[in-house]
């Protein structure tokens, strides 16, 4: 029997990419299993954003070394494969298969020379204008599904290794997103995720010619859709009428991601951002003036090459100034292939822990503040699971909270999947509780 196993690491379009090979490799006759012991194929899709997240890979490859005696085949899929390239045969002789996610599309004849028995098969080039579609998408949760719409990178942000690992940007047609969306209406989904590194840069190769806006209202009309929602946007591409799209329409989520990176104009503009603060805080302006309130969360980099003190206050500032729902916040991690990798004046590591710690503690003390302003107000939630050892339902808001909640009138129901209206009675920094409303 040919059974495989695959972990998945990194970004939303790292899971969706996995998704899409597990439907791949069960169309050729795969069937998946649990465990990396279990398998005959055992395959890591791996992310290299930053040096943590490589390493990953490197020490769970080091754990079944032995097991390629026993006649398994390891594969290395992904940002990794992209980056270290054959390298990897080196680091880890065991492994056989290596290819990065912009040549996914040739994995069935990677899998059949892999059957023939061929030792060392890779797929690292960069050079196309594909995009990975197929029929076969195995996706994970049943009402929410991701859609790719624009996969790579032409930015080159000096911290960033994405461009190199994903390649150049690729949109797909504006027909087959849409195709893809109605069929999955049809099956029963009813949120859908626009995927990619950089969504709003999308541009549709077809005649059409849809820009982003056009594309999200457009995915927004199709019947049996009740939420939208898209990641990634750079601020640069980030233009009104996106704004108006959301405002137009409630089906697009109240959320939007907007990474800042940094609230210091001298730290952007060395990171090669394309935007200055008082440009990306304009964006801002136009998300709070529009009609709904919309959430908005942020990137947030410390300690890039060069930040001072002054530079890192700039960035607290901002925090205080635009009271983000959420945050993400990382330490500078030096990547290869980056251009920031040789500009000098590295912050201490001490240094930048300082700095994460006083950004999340900030960030913190925002959030218990808006979160409780929640309290009181009524707020839809798509119901995702149930904590039976709190007794709640999960729920999250079109916001993307997290509200978790109780409902003696659906005691014996299954409510997961449906949409519910829910009292907020708590909050807390991270999410809410509350009642569901009759
Ligand atoms: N070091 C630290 N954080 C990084 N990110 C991207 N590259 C690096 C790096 N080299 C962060 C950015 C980006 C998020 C996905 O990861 O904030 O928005
Ligand atoms: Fe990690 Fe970036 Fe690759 Fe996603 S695209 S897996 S975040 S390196």
């Amino acid at each position: 029997m040919k059974t495989f196993y695959i972990e998945t690491f990194g970004c939303q379009m790292n899971a969706h990419d996995s998704e899409k090979v597990i439907g791949t490799l069960v169309s050729k006759g795969y069937t998946q299993v649990e465990t990396p012991e279990a398998a005959g194929l055992v395959l890591y899709n791996t992310c290299s954003i930053r040096d943590k997240a490589e390493q990953k890979v490197f020490n769970r490859l080091q754990n079944f070394k032995r097991d390629a005696g026993k006649g398994k085949v390891f594969g290395v899929l992904g940002c990794v494969a992209q980056q270290e390239g054959e390298k990897i045969f080196e680091r880890a002789p065991h492994v056989s298969l290596v290819a990065g996610s912009a040549s996914y599309t040739k994995l069935p004849q990677m899998l059949v020379q892999l059957e023939a028995g061929d030792r060392r098969v890779t797929g690292l080039s960069l050079d196309t204008d594909e995009t990975f579609e197929t029929p076969f998408t195995r996706r994970d949760n049943p009402h929410r599904a991701y859609i790719t719409i624009i996969e790579g990178c032409d930015k080159s942000c000096a911290y960033c290794v994405v461009p190199f690992t994903r390649g150049p940007e690729r949109s797909r047609t504006s027909a087959s997103v849409i195709d893809e969306a109605r069929r999955l209406s049809e099956s029963g989904y009813t949120e859908i995720q626009l995927l990619g590194q950089n969504v709003n840069s999308y541009r549709d190769p077809s005649p059409a010619d849809w820009d982003f806006a056009t594309l999200l209202a457009r995915v927004a009309e199709v019947p049996g859709i009740r939420r939208v929602r898209f990641i990634t946007s750079h601020p640069r591409d980030f233009v009104k009428p996106i704004v108006e799209a959301i405002d137009a329409n409630p089906v697009l989520c109240d959320h939007v991601h907007l990474p800042v990176q940094s609230g210091s104009n001298t730290v952007l503009s060395a990171m090669d951002r394309l935007y200055t603060r008082d440009e990306y805080l304009r964006r801002i302006e136009w998300l709070k003036a529009a009609r709904r309130k919309i959430a908005i969360t942020t990137d947030i980099i410390v300690g890039f090459p060069g930040e001072t003190e002054a530079d890192f206050n700039q960035t607290l500032a901002l925090l205080d100034h635009v009271e983000y729902d959420s945050l993400f916040s990382f330490k500078y991690s030096p990547r290869p292939n980056t251009a920031a990798l040789a500009m000098g004046d590295h912050v201490p590591e001490e240094e930048k822990t300082r700095r994460l710690m006083i950004v999340q503690e900030r960030q913190r003390a925002i959030q218990i503040r808006r979160n409780s302003e929640a309290i009181g107000t009524v707020q839809q939630v798509l119901v995702e699971g149930r904590n039976q050892a709190l007794g709640q339902w999960i729920g999250r808001t079109s916001q993307n909270r997290p509200l978790n909640f109780t409902g003696e009138a659906h005691n014996g129901d299954n409510l997961i999947g449906r949409y519910l209206d829910v009292r907020v009675t708590r909050a807390g920094p991270n999410s809410l509780v509350g009642e569901s409303v009759m």
